[in-house]
């Protein structure tokens, strides 16, 4: 099928970063209510001074947000990080941090395990931005956008990590390196880290266990699509298959006309049914755009509905 090669993949993180800037996500958190003013306590952002590159010399550092909820924490228990992915983390707060919406599993396991709970935003989403991230963004810029940069944010984070740091009364902490890694209780080597994250930052999670397994002890990598395949349809006929028939069978049909037209039509044709399609998902778009629009991204707009059924069953 036309455009159903786009593999939900952590491989792929940099296609979502440049689709994220050109069309409306899907990605089920940005559709979560909209937390009223006043209804969850404050929760400041903090932000971590992250080099900007580990592994090359390229020098420089930039603010890496992330927050905490120290409610549960009682000294010697463990670390959970939720990894927020490939979006702005600042609307998951009050579900993943606060339970908003009742006990979300980081806080739940903060609960029982009497631990530390931290939301983290990956690089070049949110506030977390080395470089302002738009169409200007350059080549030059976006080289430190990759897999490897991130997964180490998380390591060289948790290496440094204190709950002082983290609270705004926590100034004068002028120990050495190595006496902050044997005082405090939260490093890696004194108490679990554990990651919890879903889709990319599953993936991201399962990643880092191997990598990294002196810093993350556990991972609770949910849907994390860790084998890299380029036709993935096999995730949307799971969505089909639980469509009601006659519902299915119409979903079918219209994925047949669209393959057989963009395919086999005129270019008017064509280029009148991409219109058609795109602007089901954008009303501003121009007739002009349509026909420029690749066949992949016109015809990529039959995965909207599937996209959102699997998180509404
Ligand atoms: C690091 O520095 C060397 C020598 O100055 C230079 O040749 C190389 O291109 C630099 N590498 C990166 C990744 O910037
Ligand atoms: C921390 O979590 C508790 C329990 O969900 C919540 O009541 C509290 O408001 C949260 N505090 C902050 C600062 O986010
Ligand atoms: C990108 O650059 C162009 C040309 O300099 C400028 O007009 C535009 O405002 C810039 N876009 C953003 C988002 O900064
Ligand atoms: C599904 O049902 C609707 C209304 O009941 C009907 O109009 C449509 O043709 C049916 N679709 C298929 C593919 O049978
Ligand atoms: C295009 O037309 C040919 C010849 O009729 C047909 O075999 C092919 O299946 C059509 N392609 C699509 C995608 O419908
Ligand atoms: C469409 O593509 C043509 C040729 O590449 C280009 O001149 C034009 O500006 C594009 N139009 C839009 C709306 O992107």
């Amino acid at each position: 099928m036309i455009g159903l090669g786009i593999v939900l993949s952590c491989w792929f993180s940099l296609i979502v970063v440049v689709r994220a800037v050109k069309a409306p996500s899907l990605r089920f958190q940005e559709h979560l209510a909209p937390v009223r003013r006043g209804e969850t306590v404050p929760n400041e952002a903090l932000f971590f001074d992250m080099p900007l590159d580990h592994f090359g010399n390229a020098t420089g550092t930039f603010k890496n947000r992330y927050w905490v909820n120290d409610t549960y924490y009682k000294p010697g228990g463990p670390v959970f990080l939720f990894d927020s992915g490939e979006q702005n983390a600042e609307p998951l707060l009050p579900y993943y941090l606060q339970e908003y919406h009742g006990l979300s599993a980081t806080m739940r396991l903060a609960k029982r395990y009497s631990g530390v709970a931290v939301l983290w935003e990956h690089r070049y989403y949110g506030d977390s931005l080395p470089f302002p991230v738009n169409e200007n963004t350059t080549a030059e810029q976006w080289q430190f956008l990759t897999t490897d940069q991130a997964l180490e944010d998380v390591v060289y984070f948790a290496n440094r990590f204190t709950l002082h740091s983290a609270r705004a009364d926590a100034s004068a902490d002028t120990s050495s390196a190595s006496n902050e890694i044997t005082h405090n209780p939260l490093h890696p080597s004194n108490t679990p880290w554990i990651w919890l994250g879903g889709s990319y930052p599953g993936c991201r999670g399962a990643l880092l266990r191997v990598r990294n397994p002196e810093t993350i002890f556990a991972v609770w990598a949910s849907s994390a699509p860790v084998h890299a395949q380029i036709d993935m349809a096999s995730y949307y006929k799971a969505a089909e298959r639980s469509l009601t028939r006659n519902c299915s069978a119409d979903w079918v049909a219209v994925t047949r006309f669209v393959d057989d037209t963009l395919a086999n039509g005129t270019a008017a044709e064509a280029t009148n049914l991409k219109f058609k399609l795109l602007r089901a998902r954008e009303d501003g778009i121009t007739k002009e755009q349509a026909a420029n629009a690749s066949d992949e991204s016109a015809a990529g707009v039959l995965m909207d509905p599937l996209n959102f059924y699997q998180v509404c069953v």
